[in-house]
């Protein structure tokens, strides 16, 4: 739910019961979805998608691509951000602008994210419980964008302890802020053929953070 202007939306946040993970839903409306996946697959074909694996050795079932300056990379040589893709040695794209008023419109960090990860979900893609926390300044909030496919979502504190689920539509915005940027987070499934937005199916997030 948003309220809208004509040329202006306004993400409208809705509580949630966990303090310091914020919501919006729908703050992307049906238009705005369609312009930033086809600004999303424009930027993938300079910097292709690809299944990372885990530093033990272990394929994503996500795979990933990245924007800005800095894109976040995992292999044997264990997680980090740098500033090519593994597999072209190009700089990753530029985030789109959108993603950047985004930012500015919901959480409102004074300075803009370097680094814009992007996770494909096809098939039964789904993503286990972890912390982000290879970013050098962990005061930064998370900044996360939903698109396609309906995800349910894992959620808890980052000490361990129980979870939430909750489900993420096309469209909605979270953000992991304060007492909740190192919470566990993860996707425990995603509902194929619940949405028709992205080309060949699935779920897309894009995850905005402040690298360095
Ligand atoms: C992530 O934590 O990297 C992705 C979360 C999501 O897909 O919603
Ligand atoms: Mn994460």
């Amino acid at each position: 739910m948003s309220v809208r202007s004509a040329n202006t939306p306004i993400p409208v946040e809705v509580k949630t019961a966990i303090e310091g993970f914020r919501l919006w839903p729908g703050a992307l409306d049906a238009a705005a979805q369609a312009d930033l996946v086809a600004e999303v697959f424009a930027r993938l074909h300079d910097a292709p998608l690809y299944r990372p694996t885990t530093p033990g050795g272990r394929p994503f079932s996500v795979q990933m691509s990245n924007f800005g300056r800095l894109g976040w990379v995992s292999d044997r040589g264990g997680y980090r951000y740098q500033s090519t893709h593994p597999e072209t040695g190009r700089p990753w794209p530029a985030i789109p602008t959108v993603l950047l008023d985004l930012w500015h419109a919901t959480v409102g960090w004074p300075t803009p994210p370097d680094a814009c990860l992007v996770n494909l979900y096809r098939d039964a893609a789904k993503m286990g419980l972890h912390q982000d926390k290879d970013e050098a300044d962990l005061g930064a909030p998370v900044l996360s964008v939903s698109l396609g496919d309906t995800a349910t979502f894992r959620i808890g504190a980052a000490e361990g302890g129980r979870t939430t689920t909750l489900r993420l539509t096309s469209g909605d915005v979270c953000a992991l802020t304060g007492p909740a940027r190192l919470a566990r987070h993860g996707v425990d499934r995603v509902l194929a053929g619940s949405s028709r937005l992205i080309p060949g199916g699935g779920r897309l997030n894009l995850t905005l953070r402040r690298a360095r």
